[in-house]
């Protein structure tokens, strides 16, 4: 069976790289290319890190397209660098990327790769959504040619991480997040439901560390802070694998529990903005606009992420084929990359 072509877009983040490394070392998949947003820190450094971090896993042969830096209506949020660290990559220390994102911006790079080749690649949303409303609105008839679009984002039943009740993507920019969950594009949504239940552990990264590794070492400093948050906010030694648990839509579709229904988002700008809600009572009469993964075998999705990062042992990763497109940058660029990718 061919591989997945997915395109992810992002705002890198720890769990977004962890989401690129997991996806490079995954057979049933092919990443296309990364299209950026800001969400955990600014435009700049999510594209920044998005560059440098395909160039370590040698993969800078992926295109990435650079997008919006703040959401449709709201302010963006402060940062996520309580997180993510002051570079949104924890303390891992990459080198600044060589190459340079493509001309097009990333909701013309979304538009003419989708209408290039309907219904043949997935969009995988793991950051805030504006990049993705954007694009629906300025090509409705993307909606068609997307063949399924995973988010990481949302709280069904699950309490919030940014406010007490809505999950950071949602909240960051939920006016975007409104315009596509409505759009009638094919939706998985991953909420934290799920994603709570995928934490990487202290144990986790000692295992990982017994292996002589670029990787290893690369997950152990993005963590580190990541796993420092969450012992002192939350109170359990680990991180939530939230991005890379959309993975699974993939790789072990069984692992999830997966409902359709109708969900919304709330942007009335009051206490609760940014909450996602599933009509479970069917009261609005309203039909399902997706598939929710309310329940996931979380240490089952651990253990095949850390078997598939410890794969990755000699720190290459597989090398997606070259994608071309109308928009993607000349060729000085292009040969450029063609030229670094041959050293
Ligand atoms: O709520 C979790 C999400 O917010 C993840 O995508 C993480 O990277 C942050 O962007
Ligand atoms: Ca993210």
């Amino acid at each position: 069976m061919p591989p997945t072509r997915i395109i992810i877009d992002t705002d890198p983040g720890v769990d977004d790289a962890l989401t690129f490394l997991l996806a490079l070392a995954s057979p049933e998949i092919q990443l296309e290319a990364l299209t950026t947003v800001q969400g955990n820190v600014a435009i700049e450094k999510t594209t920044r890190n998005a560059l440098s971090v395909l160039e370590f896993l040698k993969a800078g042969d992926i295109p990435v397209a650079r997008g919006c830096s703040r959401p449709l209506v709201k302010a963006p949020h402060a940062s996520g660098e309580a997180v993510h660290g002051s570079g949104g990559m924890g303390r891992t220390n990459l080198p600044d990327p060589a190459s340079k994102p493509i001309e097009a911006h990333a909701i013309d790079y979304l538009i003419e790769r989708f209408m290039a080749e309907p219904k043949q690649i997935s969009l995988f949303a793991i950051g805030p959504l504006t990049n993705v409303a954007l694009a629906i609105r300025k090509e409705p008839r993307i909606v068609d040619a997307v063949r399924e679009l995973v988010i990481m984002g949302g709280a069904i039943r699950s309490g919030g991480n940014i406010t007490p009740l809505a999950e950071f993507n949602v909240h960051e920019d939920p006016h975007a997040a409104h315009i596509v969950f409505h759009s009638g594009i094919p939706i998985t949504l991953i909420p934290l439901d799920s994603t709570y239940k995928c934490l990487l552990t202290g144990d986790d990264i000692e295992r990982l560390n017994k292996i002589d590794s670029s990787i290893a070492r690369f997950v152990r400093d993005a963590t580190a802070d990541y796993m420092a948050f969450y012992l002192k906010y939350e109170g359990f030694n680990g991180c939530a694998l939230h991005d890379p648990l959309t993975l699974a839509a993939i790789i072990a579709p069984e692992l999830l529990t997966l409902e359709e229904h109708y969900v919304s988002v709330d942007i009335s700008g009051g206490v609760s903005t940014g909450k996602t809600y599933a009509d479970f009572m069917k009261v609005s009469k309203q039909p399902a606009n997706m598939k929710v993964a309310l329940d996931v075998k979380g240490r089952e999705f651990v253990e095949l992420f850390l078997e598939r990062i410890m794969s990755l042992r000699g720190g290459v990763a597989r090398i997606a084929p070259r994608r071309r497109s109308n928009l993607q940058a000349d060729g000085e660029i292009a040969s450029s990359r063609r030229s670094r990718s041959s050293q």
